[in-house]
């Protein structure tokens, strides 16, 4: 198999430079704090990014040497404690920011170096693939990360790359019947993380499913009538709510999907009767037709873009539900993919046939504990190389910080 070498080059390189801007959010002071508590200081992610490529690939994959071990271990791994008590408390001495980038220099050049000239394509390419999108996935942990931050601890941004919602809105109501019928889980060709694999066909019963994400406005009167507790982005000043944005505080866009636990999302859906899809049920409602065909993206088989969905750091946060009308799926649902990650009710684990992959062993397994659940779809802060059909992301319930949006489903008898 042959690789397009100068097309992962210019990939690497703008993963880096996009790293580099999200780096530059947070003001320098900052650097040895930790913005989620629960998570490592910001110093640790800039240290990680280059630290994992040369474990990855340099290390493990083309079995050369690295470029300093004593960072790539300090470096090697982040976290995902349970409670406060498990996150590493201040016992490691980091490393000054300056020290922190010059590894990141000297690894970097190593790295283009592998790309341009190593034998990166005896595995497939899949090591040189999932440092790519390793990267890719950090640029999101970075931005809800940094989300938490106050924003006078921030440099103010404009987006990395401006863009307006499009098309015309729609009222944020109604359903949709699915009939039963199969749905394609899994990776079926390409790169993927090893929790794609195998690809699986799943019989789906008929469901039905919300057009739309629910919104700010519908979690307002949930809360109103149960006295459910607010959302972890909702910020009550002189008796009104705000969305805590990433820049600044706005008052709560009602049309906008709310960005929920899975634990409050699986709240509401029981309060409406209903519970929040499978993860096959997700797959039914994105890629299946009524036809029985399957597409890779809700929209079809184009890649995408940005009139599909609120994805690929087109904005900083959420827009209104039904804002793409071009990236519903063939069944009329909006924002699939896009607009903050689709909470699912399928507890993360593997498929039946499961084997770790090779340049990162324990990518998922550890994950496989009952405690997480599957998420699809994509959020503001998801890289366009990322919406992918098969990806899984995952976290635990009780996890606030991460751009999740949910919708109900039931099903039909
Ligand atoms: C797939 C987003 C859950 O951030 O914990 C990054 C991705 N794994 N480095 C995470 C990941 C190792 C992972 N998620
Ligand atoms: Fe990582």
């Amino acid at each position: 198999m042959s690789l397009d070498r100068g097309r992962l080059l210019q990939w690497f390189r703008e993963g880096r430079a996009r790293s580099r801007e999200i780096f530059a959010i947070p003001k320098p002071e900052t650097y040895y704090e930790r913005p989620i508590p629960l998570r490592n200081p910001i110093v640790f992610y800039e240290g990680h990014l280059p630290a994992f490529v040369v474990n990855t690939l340099i290390k493990l994959s083309l079995k050369q040497p690295g470029v300093d071990v004593g960072y790539e271990v300090l470096f090697e791994r982040g976290i995902d404690p349970e409670n406060i008590d498990a996150a590493n408390p201040s016992s490691s001495q980091w490393p000054s920011r300056r020290c922190v980038q010059e590894y990141g220099a000297k690894a970097d050049a190593l790295i283009e170096h592998a790309l341009r000239e190593e034998a990166i394509e005896d595995d497939g390419g899949e090591a040189a693939t999932a440092i790519l999108e390793h990267e890719q996935m950090h640029q999101e942990t970075l931005l809800y990360m940094f989300h938490e931050m106050p924003y006078e601890k921030k440099n103010a941004r404009k987006p990395l790359c401006p863009s307006s919602p499009l098309g015309t809105r729609h009222s944020a109501l109604g359903t949709v019947k699915i009939p039963a019928g199969i749905a394609t889980v899994g990776n079926d060709g390409g790169f993927g993380w090893d929790n794609e694999f195998p690809a699986h066909r799943v019989e789906v019963p008929a469901f039905e499913i919300d057009r739309y994400n629910v919104t700010n406005g519908q979690y307002l009167d949930y809360m109103r009538a149960t006295g459910a507790a607010p959302p972890h982005f909702w910020a009550k000043r002189d008796g009104n709510w705000f969305w805590r944005g990433m820049f600044e505080l706005t008052p709560l866009p009602l049309d906008a999907p709310v960005y929920a636990m899975h634990d409050e999302a699986a709240a509401f859906a029981e309060w409406c009767g209903k519970q929040v899809p499978s993860e096959a049920q997700y797959h039914r409602a994105a890629f299946g037709t009524p036809s029985g065909e399957e597409r890779l993206y809700p929209w079809g088989n184009e890649p995408p873009d940005a009139t599909r969905g609120n994805f690929d750091f087109a904005n900083w946060d959420p827009v209104p539900v039904g804002s793409y009308p071009a990236g519903a799926s063939a069944w009329g649902i909006h924002d699939l993919v896009g607009n903050g990650w689709e909470w699912t009710s399928t507890r993360f684990a593997g498929f039946k046939g499961f084997r770790p992959m090779v340049s990162y062993p324990n990518y998922s397994i550890d994950f496989f504990d009952g405690q997480h659940y599957v998420l699809k779809g994509a959020s503001p802060a998801t890289a366009r190389d990322l919406v992918r059909r098969s990806f899984r992301n995952w976290f635990r319930p009780n996890y606030p910080f991460v751009y999740a949006s949910f919708r109900c489903a039931s099903c039909i008898a």
